[in-house]
C-alpha cells in the first residue's frame, strides 16, 4: 500500500502487461517468509518464477493480482498465495488491503472472509445473476472473449470485468458474483481463488464441465446452481449457436 496511487513507475513485461515495484518488492518479502518457514518447500511465483526442489509442497504466489489497476490508482487488487501438496492444493488466502478483506480457505475445511465463513449465491437463473470475467494482458487479439462478454451480458444482469481475476474467485465465494470466467489464465492466478471459490459451496471446472486444472488454461466459477446453464451458453457460443450478432459500428454510425 505504501506504493498505491503515488504515480507508480510502470515498466512493461509485455505491450499491456504491466509491473510495478510493489510486484516486485511483494514476491520477495513473501518468498522470503516462506523459506525462513519452510526452506524446503518450492515456489512459483509470477516474478521470479519457479523454485523446483522436487519438494512435496508447492507454494503459488501472485504478489499483486490486478497491477493495471494498481497502476492507475483504481482500488481494485490482492495479494494470493495458496499451497499445494502432492496434487491437492490445501490451503489459500487472497488479500484486499484497499478493504482489509482476507478470504482464505483450506481443503475440506470451508472458506471464510476476515473468519467468518463464507458461501457462494443461491441465485439460480442465468437471467437474474451478476457474473465476472476478465481479459488477458498478453496476446490480446488472439483472445475470443469479446464474443462471450456480449453473449453473457444479454443473458444476464451483467458481466463485470474489475481486473483482479482471484478477487473475482473470491467474490463467487462470498456472493458477490454469481459467476465467472476467464480465458488463459495462470496456476498463480486461479490456485486460491479457485480453492476459496469451492470450499464455499461453488464449482470450478474448465469450459466443457470437465476437471478444473491449474494448467488448463480453461477457468469456469460459478455457485453450483448456474454452472449447467453456463456451459451450455458456452456450447453455443463456440459453435456460432443462437449468436446475437455484434452491432457493426458502421451501420449504427450511419443512424446516429
Ligand atoms: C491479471 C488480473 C486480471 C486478469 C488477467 C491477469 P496480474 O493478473 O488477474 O484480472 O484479467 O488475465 O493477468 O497481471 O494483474 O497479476
Ligand atoms: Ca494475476
Ligand atoms: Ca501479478
Amino acid at each position: 500500500m505504501e506504493h498505491f496511487d503515488r504515480h507508480i513507475k510502470i515498466e512493461y513485461k509485455g505491450d499491456a502487461d504491466l509491473v510495478t515495484i510493489a510486484d516486485r518488492k511483494s514476491e520477495a518479502l513473501i518468498r522470503e517468509r516462506i523459506r525462513a518457514l519452510w526452506p524446503t518447500h518450492d515456489v512459483l511465483g509470477e516474478e521470479e518464477g519457479l523454485r523446483d526442489t522436487g519438494s512435496e509442497y508447492r507454494w503459488y504466489v501472485d504478489p499483486l493480482d490486478g497491477t493495471t489497476n494498481f497502476a492507475h490508482g483504481f482500488p481494485v487488487f490482492c495479494v494470493s498465495i495458496a499451497l499445494q501438496h502432492r496434487e491437492q492444493v490445501i490451503a489459500g488466502l487472497c488479500f484486499d488491503p484497499t478493504r482489509d478483506e482476507l478470504f482464505a480457505a483450506e481443503h475440506d475445511g470451508g472458506a471464510f472472509l476476515n473468519d467468518q465463513p463464507i458461501h457462494v449465491s443461491k441465485i439460480d437463473a442465468l437471467k437474474e445473476s451478476l457474473v465476472g470475467t476478465g481479459f488477458p494482458s498478453h496476446k490480446r487479439h488472439k483472445n475470443p472473449n469479446i464474443h462471450f462478454y456480449h453473449q453473457i451480458t444479454l443473458r444476464t444482469h451483467g458481466v463485470r470485468r474489475a481486473g483482479s481475476a482471484a478477487l473475482d474467485l473470491c467474490y463467487v465465494a462470498c456472493g458477490r458474483l454469481d459467476g465467472f470466467w476467464e480465458f488463459n489464465l495462470n496456476p498463480w492466478d486461479t490456485a486460491a481463488g479457485v480453492l476459496i471459490a469451492q470450499e464455499a459451496g461453488g464449482r470450478v471446472t474448465n469450459f466443457s464441465g470437465g476437471q478444473f486444472e491449474l494448467n488448463s488454461r480453461e477457468t469456469l466459477a460459478s455457485n453450483g446452481f448456474l454452472h449447467e446453464a453456463l456451459l451450455r451458453e458456452f456450447q453455443e457460443i463456440f459453435a456460432g449457436r443462437g449468436v446475437e450478432p455484434l452491432p457493426d459500428p458502421r451501420e449504427y454510425a450511419g443512424k446516429r
